[in-house]
């Protein structure tokens, strides 16, 4: 390989193996060894299927994929490997141009495949659930209303015993008001004004308000490029979702206390591809990192669906909110969590350049 090939090779973010004429891997790429959890040197020269194991008879396909020199598509597989647990994988077998017989194979786990189209399902998942909650809160605001005044009407006469009953259902009443306001406010979220922001602003005021409210229990640590150009956005709408992760990560740690950091960054190579085929770049980076418990096992697949909570009293719209948001944007969002390490990363557009004046 030239050093540009191996340059490619290397970089490329999805697990490929070369195999040879006798289905042995004469090299793996690096995303590859993380695939198989072992080295180039460990398995080149093995027969690949020893290596990797299909959920499908793939051998007979495979064969004549190198017979006709044609490539090979296999959605939906189940792959694995001798050190790991077969994952639903797509797999893509083509025929090495110039090396007779010699063929490679490319494996993209179906988790890599759904993040990257994840935004759009959610998107749309969010609106409909949305559009129905909010016509809902429309009609239970009213008869809600008639529910406290009678409560409050009653109350004029009881005991203090009985007090406590109709004290108790206009408690409740607000508090199911509350909630629809905040599924009302949803809704009335209008398109974002986008400009030239520093996000490094945003990022400030967020973390002065939270340590100054929810977040007065966590430390909140700075950890700024200061070289980042401007973002192109509404502040007041990433301020709503910085607060939001920032509010979610002070609810999650200890009440004693806990770490967030607030990590922005510059990734020139980030680009989002949609599944229309229109790309974008989204270079500026921003990650709240805190050291809590991490996300429940439970709902951690479905954390940015409205209404979906690990807490006793959430209503589970932050996180909803914040999709839409970053989706408005035509920005990115994603999160890994482990307890002690969870991150939400922000990928933001930065401010288009001005069009050039006609001549
Ligand atoms: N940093 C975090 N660490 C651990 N769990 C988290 C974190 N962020 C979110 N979660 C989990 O994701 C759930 C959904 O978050 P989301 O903000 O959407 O709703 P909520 O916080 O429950 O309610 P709301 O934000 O509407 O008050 C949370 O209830 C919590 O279980
Ligand atoms: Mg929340």
């Amino acid at each position: 390989m030239s050093n540009d090939d191996c340059a490619i090779w290397a970089s490329l973010p999805v697990p490929a193996f070369l195999i040879d004429e006798n289905d042995n891997i004469t090299d793996v790429n690096s995303a590859g060894e993380g695939f198989l959890n072992s080295s180039t040197k460990t398995v080149s020269g093995h027969p690949v299927w020893e290596q990797i194991s299909v959920d499908t008879p793939i051998e007979e396909a495979f064969l004549k994929a190198r017979q006709n020199s044609t490539p090979l598509f296999v959605n939906d597989v189940d792959v694995g490997s001798v050190n790991r647990a077969p994952l639903q994988c797509t797999m893509q077998i083509a025929p090495l141009a110039g090396r007779e017989g010699h063929m490679i194979l490319l494996i993209t786990p179906r988790e890599l495949a759904g993040r990257m189209t994840q935004s759009h399902s959610v998107k749309s998942a969010a609106q409909s659930a949305i559009g129905m909650a909010e016509m809902l809160a429309h009609e239970i605001k009213n008869p809600l209303a008639g529910i406290t005044g009678a409560a409050q009407l009653l109350s004029m006469n009881l005991s203090a015993d009985d007090l406590e009953l109709t004290d108790l259902i206009v408690a409740e009443s607000r508090r199911i008001v509350k909630l629809l306001e905040q599924v009302e406010q949803f809704g009335n979220l209008s398109p974002p004004d986008k400009k030239a922001v520093n996000i490094h602003d945003v990022l400030d005021r967020a973390r002065r308000s939270a340590l100054l409210g929810f977040g007065a229990h966590m430390k909140i640590i700075e950890d700024y490029d200061p070289s980042l150009p401007l973002a192109y956005g509404d502040p007041d709408q990433l301020l709503q979702v910085v607060l939001n992760l920032l509010k979610n990560a002070s609810e999650a740690a200890d009440p004693k206390g806990g770490t967030i950091r607030i990590h922005s960054y510059f990734e020139h190579s980030f680009r989002l591809r949609r599944s229309d085929g229109t790309g974008q770049s989204l270079p500026l980076q921003v990650e709240i990192i805190d050291d809590g418990p991490g996300l429940p096992e439970k709902i951690k697949d479905d954390i940015f669906d409205p209404f979906v909570s690990g807490r006793e009293n959430g209503t589970g719209l932050g996180l909803a909110l914040v999709s839409k948001i970053i989706s408005d944007h035509d920005g990115w969002i994603s999160v890994t969590s482990v307890p002690g390490r969870t991150v939400f990363r922000l990928s933001l557009p930065r401010v288009p350049r001005a069009a050039k004046p006609k001549e």
